[in-house]
């Protein structure tokens, strides 16, 4: 159990380059359990970045990154990071078509190592198929359970996506643009789900550049410019912050 606003990941001192280039000098970032934190902020901002260094992609060259207060992820390797609870999503869906829906979710149950006995006992465990069963429903996908994923449409993939990840039960869900691409009816559907992954037990970080979007979904949006936050509160009212229009919606 986590306690209601709880440090979910904390970030201090964080600082990352590439050669001479600084994308992010010094960063501090918090994001919580039980909200759904977006990122925004103009290309080349250091959203994405931020990711890699969270999810071990990106090693940076100063700074702490803390998953529930204590562990310091800068230690672990990716895989590590993974098994930790941080689940994180690419723009560019990448579900096993051939197999189904169902098939899909299944898969992502397996990604944690285990000897070959737990393995085939997990198989059989009901609480298995319940699992599934949840997560079909929570992403609005029960009715294609058997569908080949290869035949989804677009937005479909990326449901099914964030649903392999959610087989997992992240404590940290990232999303880095999840509706570019998407009509307007799959945005909006998108927007629902996302609200519903608000929970005590997970804190969801949404990268996003369609602010009404943002404004649907965030319970707290921090606007990074140049690798530094520049904003941290509301989407509202980062509407009416003369920085953040200045440096990004006012273009
Ligand atoms: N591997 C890399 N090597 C060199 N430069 C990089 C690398 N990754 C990112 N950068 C640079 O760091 C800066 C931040 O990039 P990042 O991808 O984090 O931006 P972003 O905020 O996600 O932008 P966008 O909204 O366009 O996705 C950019 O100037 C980018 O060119
Ligand atoms: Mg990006």
């Amino acid at each position: 159990m986590t306690a209601p606003g709880a440090q979910a990941i904390q970030i201090d001192g964080l600082r990352v380059s590439f050669g001479d280039f600084v994308a992010i000098p010094q960063l501090t970032f918090i994001a919580r359990y039980g909200e759904v934190h977006g990122v925004i902020g103009p290309n080349g901002a250091g959203k994405t970045t931020m990711l890699d260094v969270i999810t071990g992609k990106t090693r940076p060259k100063a700074g702490t990154v803390r998953l529930d207060g204590k562990v310091d992820l800068l230690g672990m390797d990716e895989p590590a990071i993974a098994l930790a609870g941080v689940g994180r999503k690419f723009q560019k869906p990448s579900v096993f078509e051939a197999l189904s829906v169902r098939e899909n979710l299944e898969t992502a149950l397996r990604l944690k190592p285990r000897s070959i006995l737990a393995e085939i006992r997990s198989w059989a465990d009901p609480r298995r198929g319940t699992r599934v069963a949840e997560v079909l429903e929570e992403i609005g996908l029960s009715d294609l359970a058997d569908t080949p994923a290869g035949i989804l449409a677009h937005g479909q993939k990326q449901w099914l996506e964030i649903g392999m990840l959610l087989m997992q039960r992240p404590k940290l869900l990232m999303l880095d643009e999840p509706v570019a691409g998407m009509t307007e009816e799959e945005t909006r559907h998108t927007a629902d789900l996302v609200r519903r992954l608000r929970s005590p037990e997970r804190a969801v970080l949404v990268i996003e550049h369609d602010m009404a979007f943002v404004e649907e979904i965030a319970d707290r949006v921090t606007v990074l410019h140049e690798g530094n936050p520049i904003f941290e509160g509301r989407m509202a009212d980062a509407r009416q912050d003369p920085l953040v229009r200045q440096v990004y919606l006012g273009r």
